[in-house]
């Protein structure tokens, strides 16, 4: 079985570690859109160009099914639109349905961050207002973060600095979660457990993704047993990686892995 998963950069590996874990014997294509990230500060037309060609390079790989690792392209992506294609295909909105279902019923608000496409689209306002009864959810566009991520910058106190600025709207203390509407957003968890007062839950769609991505495959046992059978191939706007990509993707795995 092969999976083709992609995202405007490096925030879909995130999506892919899960996958890694829950599917040790499937073969990976990960797909890094490099030459056009940042998605969020893109046109819906335009990234709708780029997700059909990405489609196209994971079909021509004779893919069994397609993560977009991007809520952002999913976004933009209508269930009619990705029905086109001859597999499935998996999408990801940001966690606002599972963040109410867990924590709703706890004092407090959820605040949802994405890029600023995903925060201004029909999709997630929709969203929303079907899962928000008790108008307990708030919007935040933090596009600076994907920048930190596609540096690989996961350290500085400048991330901080950001996200002090990004948030200053926001009462902090009120907020029981925090959604991760944008893959790049998980590479930050432990700035966001530092910058809210108390300890904030924090939600990502990750592992529902996969799930979903099983579901459409007919997977219904998941193992995890320590060494991976599968293989796993990168590539980055549709051009195999080079000795100096792969070392980069490595770091974010292994930044992925503290944090896991
Ligand atoms: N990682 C993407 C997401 O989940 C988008 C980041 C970007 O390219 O702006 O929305």
């Amino acid at each position: 079985m092969r999976v083709g998963i992609f995202d405007s950069g490096i925030g879909g590996l995130s999506v892919l570690h899960q996958a890694l874990g829950e599917l040790p014997e499937a073969d990976f294509i990960y797909y890094a859109d490099e030459k056009h990230v940042p998605y969020g500060e893109k046109t819906e037309s335009q990234i709708r160009e780029y997700i059909e060609e990405i489609i196209e390079f994971m079909l021509d790989r004779q893919v069994d099914a397609i993560v977009i690792a991007c809520n952002t392209a999913t976004s933009v992506a209508t269930k009619e639109y990705r029905s086109r294609f001859p597999v499935p295909i998996v999408g990801m909105e940001p966690a606002v349905k599972q963040a109410v279902e867990l924590y709703g019923k706890l004092p407090g608000r959820i605040l949802v961050a994405a890029t600023p496409l995903t925060i201004a689209g029909d999709k997630l306002h929709n969203l929303v207002e079907k899962v928000d009864r008790d108008e307990e959810v708030d919007l935040v566009a933090l596009p600076g973060l994907v920048r930190f991520a596609e540096k690989g910058d996961f350290q500085s106190d400048e991330i901080t600095d950001y996200l002090r600025e990004a948030l200053k709207g926001f009462i902090l203390e009120e907020y029981k979660a925090f959604v991760l509407g944008c893959t790049h957003f998980n590479y930050f968890k432990a700035y966001y457990k530092r910058i809210f007062p108390h300890s904030v839950r924090l939600v990502d769609g990750n592992a529902g993704t996969i799930r979903q991505l099983c579901r459409k495959l007919g997977v219904t046992e998941h193992r995890k047993p320590d060494r991976r059978k599968g293989s796993t191939e990168y590539f980055f706007s549709g051009e195999a990686v080079t000795e100096k990509d792969r070392k980069r993707i490595e770091e974010y795995m292994k930044q992925l892995n503290v944090m896991s």
